[in-house]
């Protein structure tokens, strides 16, 4: 809330610019002490709050409501405060602070507290994580960064750069591409919540900052490069042959690619040592995670920097090694691959929607394919069912939308409809019809199972990853995807939760499913642990 709302609510007593705040805060303490204000408001604050039965019981409802539309009932504490300040206003202090540390107790130890606490050592994990172990390794000094390609990823990470005031330059071919691309820029880093528009002192702070240019000796200069343009590899390995001799020795070069091998893509670089992947996710601006990629050949110092840089921009990096779909895609095909296989059977998208939901991801698997955008989905699903021919196969689902022209939230219709801006968008009644003879006749399968179908292709596929090497410990996937995906915090993140039902447990849930084929099949990993009676986080430790 702004300085004049918290006024007018009471909960500040006076607003002043920031640079007399000091002066102000010293005079309201004399005046306080002089009038003894301070202690009528202590003695009023410490009583029974005035209010009548049937406000409260409104404000307790309304409360209430609106608590658990944002919850979905999945996390128990802020019903229990609600509950402890409705419950406690005719109380005096004592009694309402004793009903508050028994509310409090109730809630101590629970799963849910369980699993955000370990969210909780997740990020601060995180936080003191430099992706190297050499401490002797100190990161380049990052003051000037070149964003190639304005498009959607390069204009969100030229903006997030100039929010943190780095000097930013963004780059494209065209002048049209450029003007729109710094456009974005300027709208996203001015933006006011408050009036929902372009702040305009803000665009006067923040345009000096952002340097729009269709010259490649531009970018040249800067202490880091960053690559957004098409996904095409030869187009970006020759942008890189033209650059990596203009640059200096400590200039870091990186690409944002989501499905190019990083090692491919510095083939023929002469040092490839100062090149990684430095993989953003879409809506740059509202995703924290950020996947630092070390190639075959990337250095220590490049990896260190690259860190050191992501943070610097106040998001969260972690260090994947090379492999199709790096770490949150190789984990989100397997996921939304089942529930095409799925709908296949003839399961109905309402339920698999809702069951991918009620395990409390933010979205459907279904839906999450049109706001990808289903030709995009299929490039990439492309990636993985070339690496993975054992257990990804093509669809033919989605080449069949394409072909109808329904590529998903962007052009009106995917699996969803999306006409009806005011409607949440609702599976197309006209799909069966569409697809007729690649969708089954409805099946009934229980909730148990279909969770089971839908979350143990990710788990299995963890633990390849695990046994593979892609990232260091069990925490680094639980983190990613708990920032890159939206994966349920109250559960602790994939591999925390598995460790919480037990592996015997995942175990009973796999027998049944192996039939379905190498998506199903247990790994050298989840044996190791059975049989050890470990845990994930146990062998990590
Ligand atoms: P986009 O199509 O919105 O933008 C690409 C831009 O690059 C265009 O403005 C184009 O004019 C420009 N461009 C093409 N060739 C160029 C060249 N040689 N020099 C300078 N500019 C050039 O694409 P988008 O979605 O921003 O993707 C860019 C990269 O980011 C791709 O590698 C993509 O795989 C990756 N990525 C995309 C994500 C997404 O959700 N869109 C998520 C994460 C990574």
């Amino acid at each position: 809330i702004s300085p004049e709302a918290a006024y007018a609510m009471g909960l500040a007593s006076q607003v002043t610019a920031p640079e007399s705040s000091l002066d102000a805060a010293i005079q309201m303490i004399r005046i306080e002490q002089e009038q003894g204000d301070y202690l009528r408001d202590r003695q009023k604050w410490s009583g029974p709050v005035e209010i009548s039965p049937v406000e409260l019981g409104f404000l307790g409802a309304t409360a209430s409501g609106y608590i658990q539309s944002q919850t979905k009932g999945n996390y128990p504490a802020p019903l229990a405060a609600l509950e402890v300040m409705v419950e406690s206003t005719g109380d005096d202090i004592e009694t309402a602070c004793k009903r508050e540390a028994e509310g409090m107790s109730a809630l101590f130890g629970s799963p849910v507290n369980t699993a955000l606490l370990n969210v909780f050592f997740l990020t601060d994990r995180n936080k003191k994580d430099r992706g190297v172990s050499d401490d002797k390794v100190k990161p380049n000094e990052i003051g000037s960064v070149s964003v190639i390609g304005a498009g959607i990823m390069g204009s969100g990470i030229t903006a997030a750069n100039v929010k943190r005031d780095i000097l930013a330059t963004i780059l494209d071919v065209t002048p049209e591409a450029l003007a729109s691309g710094v456009r974005n820029v300027l709208e996203e880093v001015s933006y006011n919540k408050q009036t929902r528009g372009a702040d305009p002192e803000r665009i006067v702070q923040y345009a000096p900052l952002v340097n729009g240019t269709t010259s490649e000796d531009e970018v040249v200069k800067s202490d880091l490069i960053i690559e957004a343009i098409v996904e095409n590899a030869d187009v970006k390995k020759n942008l890189f042959a033209r650059l990596e001799p203009k640059l200096r020795e400590d200039t870091i070069l990186a690409s944002n690619t989501s499905t190019i091998p990083i090692t491919q893509l510095a083939a023929e670089l002469a040092h490839p040592e100062r090149f990684c992947g430095i993989h953003f996710f879409n809506p740059v601006r509202r995703m924290k995670l950020v996947e630092v990629i070390r190639g075959e050949r990337t250095s220590d110092q490049t990896v260190a920097s690259a860190v050191a840089y992501v943070k610097r921009i106040g998001k969260a990096p972690i260090v994947v090694n090379d492999g199709p779909g790096f770490l949150v895609n190789r984990l989100l095909l397997p996921y939304m691959h089942e529930s095409l296989e799925l709908l296949s059977e003839g399961v109905p998208i309402a339920q698999i929607e809702r069951t991918a939901k009620r395990f409390g991801m933010p979205m459907g698997p279904i839906e999450l394919y049109d706001m990808v955008g289903i030709d995009t989905a299929t490039f990439a699903g492309r990636t993985m069912w070339e690496a993975f021919p054992d257990r990804i196969k093509s669809s033919p689902i989605l080449p069949a939308l394409v072909k109808l022209g329904r590529l998903g939230r962007k052009s009106g219709a995917g699996f969803f409809n999306y006409q009806n801006r005011k409607k949440r968008a609702q599976p197309d009644p006209q799909l069966g019809a569409l697809l007729r003879e690649h969708i089954g006749s409805p099946i009934d399968i229980d909730h148990e199972q279909l969770t089971a179908r839908l979350f143990l292709p990710m788990f299995l596929e963890a633990t390849r990853v695990l046994e593979e090497g892609i990232v260091r410990d069990p925490r680094d996937i639980d983190l990613g995807l708990i920032f890159g995906l939206g994966f349920p915090p109250f559960k602790g993140g994939l591999m925390f939760w598995a460790d919480q039902i037990g592996v015997n447990k995942i175990q009973k849930m796999l027998a049944p499913l192996e039939d379905l084929g190498g998506r199903f099949q247990t790994t050298e990993l989840l044996n190791r642990i059975i049989v050890e009676k470990e845990t994930f986080y146990g062998i990590s430790r």
